[in-house]
């Protein structure tokens, strides 16, 4: 295995504002596996996330937890990495973007200081849920790390325009890609509910749905950034913001599957 990957897979650090300098402390994969659960029966709620994280959850009737099944663990994961991802590129993509930017825009640095704060926030969630659950980070981290970096480098240099218009293109495609996750969980709860005796998910479920939620809202809060300083003045906007958006596309496709 590269050394970079190895890094990779057992160290997830957040890139600093706005240097290169990555000094974050590690978070290192220690944790058994946990098992999600889906959802569980009212009597069972109140025992339901034990605070041992082996615990393994029971199908009985009288009882308790429903795990996931497979394809839903299978999509969670996949959601789980890709979103861990992203959050790295995005936190990547401000750390090289604001150099170029507020030197000639010193009035930017307060809002990409904000935006970026929120991603490294993100990025520390995903990276938290990522060690949790035991999940492998995509094994494109060292990849995606160099086109982030040459990508918000590469729009800061070009001007503010262009810079809010890279963040337009990736938010449209990030805030799509969180809504079709929260959608997914809340047709699971609606399968739940239809199963009757179960009352819906269960509170690790309710939780990750929140999450995805609120950190959707602070993606598409950035669009709306991007959009009144300028975005759509960017120059070639259409093609700019096609090829970005065309790459977003592309490295979830690959992240969910590698
Ligand atoms: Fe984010
Ligand atoms: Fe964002």
């Amino acid at each position: 295995m590269l050394p970079a990957l190895r890094t990779a897979r057992h160290s997830v650090q957040t890139p600093k504002f706005p240097s290169y300098n990555t000094t974050a402390t590690p978070v290192v994969f220690l944790h058994n596996r946990r098992v999600w659960r889906l959802y569980s029966s009212a009597a069972a709620v109140s025992k339901e996330i034990p605070n041992d994280d082996t615990a393994t959850p029971t199908t009985s009737p009288s009882g308790a937890i429903k795990p996931l099944s497979d394809s839903q663990k299978q999509f969670l994961d996949s959601a789980l990495r890709i979103n861990h991802a992203g959050e790295l590129a995005a936190t990547l993509i401000y750390t090289s973007q604001t150099p170029p930017l507020v030197r000639s825009h010193p009035h930017l640095r307060p809002l990409m200081a904000h935006m970026y704060d929120q991603e490294a926030g993100h990025f520390s969630t995903f990276s938290e849920l990522l060690a949790k659950h035991r999940i492998r980070p995509t094994m494109m981290y060292p990849v995606w790390v160099a086109a982030a970096t040459a990508l918000g480098w590469s729009t800061g240099v070009m001007g503010r325009e262009a810079a809010m218009a890279c963040t337009e293109a990736v938010e449209t495609e990030i805030g799509g890609h969180y809504n079709e996750q929260v959608r997914e969980l809340l047709a699971w709860a609606e399968n739940a509910k239809e199963e009757g005796k179960w009352e819906g998910l269960g509170v690790e479920m309710k939780q990750l749905l929140s999450t995805l939620r609120r950190i959707r809202d602070e993606e598409l809060e950035h669009l709306d950034h991007a959009v009144e300083n300028d975005a759509k003045e960017a120059k070639p906007y259409e093609l700019l913001t096609n090829v970005i958006r065309a790459g977003c596309r592309g490295a979830i496709w690959i992240s969910s599957r590698v």
